[in-house]
């Protein structure tokens, strides 16, 4: 393995990190483009912006009519160490031109080991630990049911309200939200039970942290039997279902719960994970340590790579032959992960996200006190959200979620939409944006929220360039 990252900046030094907006959005080659798309592209899948991506890093996204995007969402948080991180291409490459595959499972490398290693290292917890390598979250998630299954002999699955695990059989089960992800799509797996979670917003009562943990516990001894039960499933902070952050001290109780019952908690920190939340892993801000933790989206910088990470004893419960996969830690997604990690370690990018939500909190904050339909803001470092509502009232808006993202859109700014009742805009800047770059996207989403007409983007190539974040390329 060669280290090809200390010597790279950030960000490709010939991507001019501006808002410019050459054309109306979409543009001309992006119009063609869709119209090819809509002749041989499956109508199920669908995309937020109009355009068609051809480059992107830092904090920008450019079109293929030139148009330059802010990009807030990252791939849905997955180039948190910017797209294509020149060390990341160039870890990528130097892996491609040795090996491209030979399956972990039949001739293996090292790539994957050191990858396990970094796991070990940075997720909660210093006991020993063994991870696998899969190829998405939802992989990760159907694994560590598997790995939880057999390590307790026991079949039952609880989840909370709100969660998103995914969209394969077992994780559209595991997930809430029914339209779009599991309408018609059923049966669904068996053995999966529903428990409530702490959504403060929405609590009829305000109550704590632990009361709402004793709420979902008391309904899994009377309606599962904590006996019968292998794992809890929960994100850290939730993601898909509205960025929702339980009330302080939901997730310890949880945990306690657990570990008296014999009961395994499985941390999904596939949208949490790697620094996003101001922390490497979110259930590090509050202590806990769960039994296993499934990873994906920023474990390699844009590669698709996920894992399950957990105590030894719990993984080596598995037969060998019991888990993997043909491309599960393909070399050039393990080349990815290691020169991604090593940014987050040594780029402070656990730093950088903090910055982030120091920076954007108190402006959302002010918007919401002018404008009547934010009903909260929250989140946790560079994984923010605004639950919008009709104002006066706790009724969600998606319509009016939807019209946000969508002027954002035509104003050079890409903001994404997310919540169980599809009513929240949520921030995932990639965590190497610069600081005005961050301050204009943001200039437009306050223009946009309050009904004025936000700041032009330049429209020539003369526009001002943005310096890039962070802390400079790593030492
Ligand atoms: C918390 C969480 N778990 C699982 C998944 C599924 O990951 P993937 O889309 O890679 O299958 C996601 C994706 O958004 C997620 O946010």
């Amino acid at each position: 393995m060669i280290d090809v990252s200390s010597r790279l900046p950030l960000v490709r030094p010939d991507l001019p990190q501006r808002r410019l907006l050459r054309t109306a959005v979409p543009g001309p080659r992006s119009q063609e483009v869709a119209r090819r798309r809509a002749a041989v592209v499956a109508a199920g899948v669908a995309s937020t912006l109009p355009v068609y991506v051809e480059r992107a890093g830092g904090g920008v996204l450019v079109d293929v009519d030139g148009n330059s995007f802010v990009d807030l969402g990252s791939g849905i948080a997955v180039t948190s160490v910017g797209n294509a991180a020149p060390a990341v291409s160039a870890a990528v490459q130097e892996q491609v031109e040795r090996t491209t595959h030979t399956c972990f499972m039949v001739a293996p490398y090292e790539e994957y080991v050191a990858v396990c290693e970094a796991l070990a290292r940075l997720t909660p917890g210093d006991h020993a630990k063994r991870s696998v390598l899969l190829n998405s979250g939802a992989e990760a998630v159907e694994n560590a049911v598997k790995i939880a299954r057999r390590a307790t002999g026991r079949d039952a699955v609880v989840v909370l309200d709100h969660a998103y695990h995914g969209r394969t059989n077992l994780t559209m089960a595991m997930t809430a939200k029914a339209m779009p992800y599991k309408t018609g799509f059923g049966p669904f797996a068996g053995e999966v039970y529903r428990v409530p979670a702490s959504y403060p917003l929405r609590e009829p009562v305000p109550i704590t942290g632990e009361e709402a943990a004793r709420r979902a516990t008391a309904v899994i001894e009377k309606q599962v039997g904590a006996d019968q039960v292998a794992c809890v499933v929960v994100e850290p902070v939730q993601g898909e279902g509205g960025f929702v952050v339980p009330a302080p001290g939901f997730l310890p109780a949880l945990a306690a719960w657990c570990r008296e019952h014999g009961v395994l908690l499985v941390a999904d920190e596939i949208q949490t994970g790697f620094a996003r939340t101001g922390a490497m892993f979110a259930c590090d801000h509050e202590g806990v340590v769960p039994d296993l933790v499934t990873t994906a989206k920023g474990i390699a910088g844009g590669l698709p790579l996920a894992a399950v990470t957990g105590r030894a004893e719990i993984m080596d419960a598995v037969h060998p032959g019991g888990l993997g996969g043909t491309y599960g830690g393909n070399p050039a997604a393990c080349a990815a992960a290691l020169a991604a990690i090593d940014l987050y370690e040594h780029a402070d990018l656990v730093g950088a996200a903090r910055r982030i939500e120091a920076r954007v909190v108190p402006r959302l904050r002010a918007v919401a006190e002018r404008a009547p339909q934010v009903a909260e803001v929250r989140g946790r470092g560079a994984m923010l959200a605004l639950e919008l509502v009709r104002p006066g009232s706790l009724e969600p808006d998606a319509a009016e979620a939807a019209r946000v993202a969508r002027e954002c859109a035509q104003h050079g700014v890409l903001v994404l939409t997310c919540g169980t009742y599809g009513n929240v805009l949520r921030l995932l800047p990639p965590l190497v944006i610069g600081d005005e770059l961050l301050d204009e996207a943001l200039d437009v989403l306050e223009a946009v929220l309050e009904g004025r007409t936000p700041p032009p983007a330049a429209r020539a190539d003369d526009a001002p360039e943005r310096a890039v974040g962070a802390s400079g390329p790593p030492a």
